[in-house]
């Protein structure tokens, strides 16, 4: 494929105003579909303790292998992984490009792999870019013109991603990180929700769950109650740059790591520039920085890395 990727910006708080609500799909998914979701919209009016509930999931499903806090990690998304001399406990590395070898090796050298995919957003260079309908496409994704939001609630789009966990548990990946999950907090174009976004995480988890791999929030802050107990773990970008790391504490102080990613170098993605110690200093000492498992990125997920 042509596989010319592009700078992976992160994606912020470019609200659209109140959408239309999506009706959540009930039928025709096959295994997993999250039967136990369609409860909570109910009848009962909440109160004030249960809001406070973070195990607000219906259909809690289990994983086999759930890290612990501070677990180390490596996330490189740009090319096939080429260096596996990072000595961390994770990698996290992208779903497509790279083969089934590749995780043994990272295996046999006693590593965790964690594969990582676009459940969200259309990408136009994946293998399976055909598969997506055009009614379930919607806006291109603001500074990413070759990704468009897609409307997670189609049956058809859940078709792709569970092929795509299919993909990932064939070529034997732990865990999946499905990134785009927040196209609520962004111009989508298809009206997407909050609520749309609980449901198709929760759908996800059970998805990956039934295929003995686990599972974890990218981003989204807003729906951490809604769907914490079925994540084994965080990926977040950018807490610091966006003081909104209290937000994520919850998943240290449920025994799951956070996997932290700054950016310091801003858009720069120089490996010959180094971060400074005001720099080291501001994106891994923060409250709770203790709990974070963070690392220092280039803005295109290469292969540098530093480690706090
Ligand atoms: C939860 O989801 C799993 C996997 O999809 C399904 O097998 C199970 O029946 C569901 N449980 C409930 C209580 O809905
Ligand atoms: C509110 O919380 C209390 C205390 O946990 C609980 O007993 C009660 O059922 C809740 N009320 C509603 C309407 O859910
Ligand atoms: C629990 O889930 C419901 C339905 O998704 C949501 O409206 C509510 O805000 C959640 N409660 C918490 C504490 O997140
Ligand atoms: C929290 O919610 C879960 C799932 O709805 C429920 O089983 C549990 O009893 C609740 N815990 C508390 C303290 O309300
Ligand atoms: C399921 O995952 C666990 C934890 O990664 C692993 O130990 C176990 O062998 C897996 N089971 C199967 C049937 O693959
Ligand atoms: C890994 O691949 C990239 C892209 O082809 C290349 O720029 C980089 O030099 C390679 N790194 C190593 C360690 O082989
Ligand atoms: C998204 O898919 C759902 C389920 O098929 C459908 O009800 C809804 O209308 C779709 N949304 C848009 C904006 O097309
Ligand atoms: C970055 O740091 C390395 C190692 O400390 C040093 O050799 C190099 O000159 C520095 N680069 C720049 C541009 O300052
Ligand atoms: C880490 O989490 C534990 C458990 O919640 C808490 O006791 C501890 O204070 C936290 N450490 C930091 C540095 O926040």
């Amino acid at each position: 494929m042509g596989t010319l990727q592009v700078v992976r910006w992160p994606l912020k708080k470019v609200l659209v105003g109140g959408g239309i609500v999506i009706v959540a799909l009930g039928v025709g998914l096959g295994v997993g579909l999250g039967v136990g979701l369609k409860s909570r919209g109910g009848s009962g009016k909440e109160n004030a303790t249960e809001s406070s509930n973070v195990s607000n999931v219906s259909n809690i499903t289990t994983a086999k292998w759930q890290p612990g806090v501070e677990t180390t990690w490596q996330i490189e998304l740009l090319y096939a992984l080429n260096d596996t001399s990072v000595d961390v406990e994770v990698y996290d590395i992208d779903l497509f490009d790279n083969a089934a070898t590749t995780i043994s090796a990272l295996h046999d050298a006693g590593r965790k792999v964690i594969c990582y995919f676009s459940a969200g957003t259309y990408e136009n260079w994946r293998p399976d870019k055909g598969s997506f309908e055009a009614s379930d496409l919607g806006k291109t994704v603001s500074g990413w013109p070759e990704e468009r939001w897609v409307n997670i609630s189609s049956t058809n789009v859940r078709k792709i991603m569970a092929r795509r966990l299919d993909l990932a548990v064939g070529k034997a990946c732990d865990g999946v990180d499905p990134d785009n999950v927040d196209g609520y907090d962004n111009d989508n174009g298809l009206g997407l929700t909050e609520e749309d976004s609980i449901q198709y995480v929760n759908w996800l988890a059970d998805e990956a769950h039934a295929r003995n791999m686990s599972v974890g929030l990218k981003n989204a802050g807003e729906i951490i109650p809604a769907v914490l107990a079925n994540m084994q773990w965080s990926v977040n970008e950018q807490c610091v740059q966006y003081d909104e790391c209290d937000m994520f504490a919850v998943f240290a102080q449920t025994g799951k790591p956070v996997f932290h990613i700054e950016y310091p170098k801003g858009d720069s993605t120089d490996n010959e520039l180094n971060v400074t110690a005001a720099q080291r200093d501001k994106f891994c000492t923060f409250s709770g920085s203790g709990n974070f498992s963070t690392l220092l990125k280039n803005m295109d997920l290469d292969n540098w890395m530093e480690r706090c």
